[in-house]
């Protein structure tokens, strides 16, 4: 079983799917933390996001991710690099990194390969990101698009921010937020948009629990549908 959650940043997607995996006993396949680590190869090497800076990056980086006790970590060569992929500096440069066509076709290429022999092995896999049930797996049984109000959405982020002890404001949170959605729907290659076979889920008022509910049940009438 392949299940897609898709959406904006904040929506929720991150954490409902993690628990939506754990609950159905499938992994769960963060494709975002996979541009993010993209992404801090980008920082360390110090290269503009440009197609011939993806190129070179590319050659010497590898983005891999390994199941340990069911938590997924993501590897930047030999090096986990999970811990350092939610910064402020890497959300700033992420979504430019993701606009680069050798980076995208790299990164579904790994997710497809990742995704089918965790599927395999599992049972099932939860992936979340933006083009997951358009691009990455068009033909998955269950998607979700996730949305969600833009204050409720920074209010979200900014938590996760205070929580990792960055100093960032509301306002700031809000603005990057928006200018990532803008860049994330109206980029050429794989623009975040719902698949016209998704369901929509309005989490704004939704405590996690509920969302991940949500998930669940809706996953298991598939599968019984499916059976
Ligand atoms: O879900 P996130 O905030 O960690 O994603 C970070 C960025 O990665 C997001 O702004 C766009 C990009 N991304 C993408 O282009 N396609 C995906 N499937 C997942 C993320």
């Amino acid at each position: 079983m392949i299940v897609t959650i898709d959406g904006p940043a904040g929506s929720g997607k991150s954490t409902t799917a993690r628990r939506a995996a754990a609950r159905l006993s499938y992994v769960y396949l963060d494709t975002g933390a996979m541009y993010r680590a993209v992404a801090l190869g980008f920082l360390r090497a110090d290269a503009p996001a440009t197609i011939a800076s993806a190129e070179t990056v590319l050659s010497s980086l590898r983005v891999d991710v390994q199941y340990r006790d069911g938590t997924m970590q993501v590897f930047l060569g030999d090096e986990a690099v999970t811990d350092r992929l939610r910064s402020a500096e890497v959300g700033r440069i992420v979504s430019d990194i993701s606009t680069l066509e050798p980076i995208r076709e790299y990164m579904v290429e790994q997710q497809r390969r990742i995704g089918r022999v965790q599927a395999d092995r599992h049972g099932g896999v939860v992936l979340d990101g933006r083009d997951t049930g358009t691009v990455v797996f068009p033909e998955a049984p269950v998607k979700i698009f996730m949305v969600a109000d833009i204050d409720e959405r920074a209010r979200r982020r900014l938590q996760e921010h205070e929580a990792a002890g960055e100093e960032i404001t509301f306002e700031e949170v809000r603005a990057e937020i928006e200018q990532r959605d803008e860049q994330d729907r109206t980029r050429d290659i794989a623009p975040l948009r719902r698949a016209d076979d998704a369901t929509v889920l309005d989490t704004t008022d939704c405590t996690i629990a509920e969302q991940v509910e949500l998930v669940v049940d809706h996953v298991k009438a598939q599968d019984a549908h499916g059976t």
